[in-house]
């Protein structure tokens, strides 16, 4: 369970005083050979990068040749894939959108064709991170911010600002697994009856004042990671995701889902589980029956991870989990 704590710290470590990440690049895509070899790029096809971020999957399927619809909330990721993607032309369209929101956005591009397949690639890319006016560092000082779209939504700061102490205390402990959640909850209370909070700095020494740093963890680690998940609702958008994609795909079509932390995860794969099992079986009935839900067969029966190659090269790399299904044709005959 503390996986998906040190998962975060490693991207804000992996990202630490540098100006931008070790390659210089915007974001270096995780996963790619993987999601190149399990999405089959190729002429004639069609896929919806729903996370964008600086472009780096979506080339790879421009190389091979397909056509994408490149996808992301944040303007300033869009703003950087259509610098890196703009010598693909008519194959590449970018759309500012929410991924939870792809069948209107693609209505919107008067796009009716199905998917060949779609890719997520969630959380926050390397420059969000690297990015101190955005927020999301808590070794960076700057406005407590943390919204992926910074143009809608309530900010980290209004959060920490104006939620009840209790519900502060519900975030930090169901999306941080924070144990002293109450507690942190408790005192950022009191201090923000003297000055709310406005910026990352602030925040992490209140939190420190509570949970002194025992290791080579930050302790506000756990909160800068319920704060971007409250803030940005990330759960509850790949929730939708999960059930707005595969009516989108056409059969034998892909969706490809990478993930960084635990919750995330843990969404993905029983999503994907409850929907690709042929069989279900539970205690009340005398023999299992077929799962009425099945549209996919389960590529990956174990989530795909980073080799060591990789992760020396992308630490961000470590913690990535992708999990890959297809859509069958007919369930009913499978
Ligand atoms: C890990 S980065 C993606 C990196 C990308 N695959 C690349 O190759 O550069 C995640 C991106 O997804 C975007 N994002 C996260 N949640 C989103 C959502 N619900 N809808 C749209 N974009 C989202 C973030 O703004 C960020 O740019």
């Amino acid at each position: 369970m503390l996986m998906n704590i040190l998962d975060y710290d490693d991207l804000q470590e992996v990202n630490l005083g540098k100006p931008e990440n070790s390659s210089g690049a915007y974001h270096v895509p995780v996963l790619p050979d993987e999601v190149v070899a399990l999405l089959r790029p190729a002429p004639g096809m069609l896929f919806l990068d729903g996370t964008v971020g600086g472009g780096g999957h979506s080339e790879r399927l421009l190389q091979a040749g397909a056509e994408v619809i490149a996808m992301d909330q944040d303007a300033e990721a869009l703003d950087a894939a259509r610098d890196r993607l703009g010598k693909f032309g008519e194959r590449v369209r970018f759309v500012q959108a929410n991924f939870r929101d792809s069948e209107e956005a693609l209505l919107g591009l008067d796009e009716r064709r199905g998917l060949a397949g779609a890719l997520l690639d969630v959380g926050v890319s390397s420059h969000q991170l690297d990015c101190a006016a955005r927020g999301f560092a808590l070794m960076k000082d700057g406005p407590l911010d943390m919204r992926m779209n910074g143009m809608i939504g309530e900010t980290a700061a209004d959060l920490v600002n104006g939620l009840s102490v209790p519900e502060l205390g519900r975030i930090f402990r169901e999306y941080g697994e924070e144990p002293r959640a109450m507690q942190i909850a408790a005192r950022i209370g009191a201090l923000r009856l003297q000055h709310p909070f406005q910026s990352t700095f602030d925040l992490a020494a209140a939190v420190s004042s509570v949970a002194p740093r025992t290791g080579a963890r930050h302790p506000a680690t756990r909160i800068f990671q319920a704060l971007r998940i409250a803030v940005n609702d990330e759960l509850g958008a790949l929730g939708e995701a999960l059930e707005a994609l595969p009516s989108l795909i056409v059969a034998g079509g892909r969706l490809a889902i990478i993930t960084f932390h635990s919750l995330e995860d843990r969404m993905v794969k029983h999503s994907f589980r409850d929907r690709s099992q042929e069989w279900i079986d539970r205690p009340e009935w005398p023999e299992p029956r077929r799962n009425p839900n099945r549209i996919f067969r389960l590529l990956t029966p174990h989530p795909m991870d980073a080799g060591v190659e990789e992760t020396q090269s992308n630490p961000r790399a470590r913690s990535a989990k992708l999990r890959v299904v297809e859509k069958i044709s007919d369930p009913t005959l499978l």
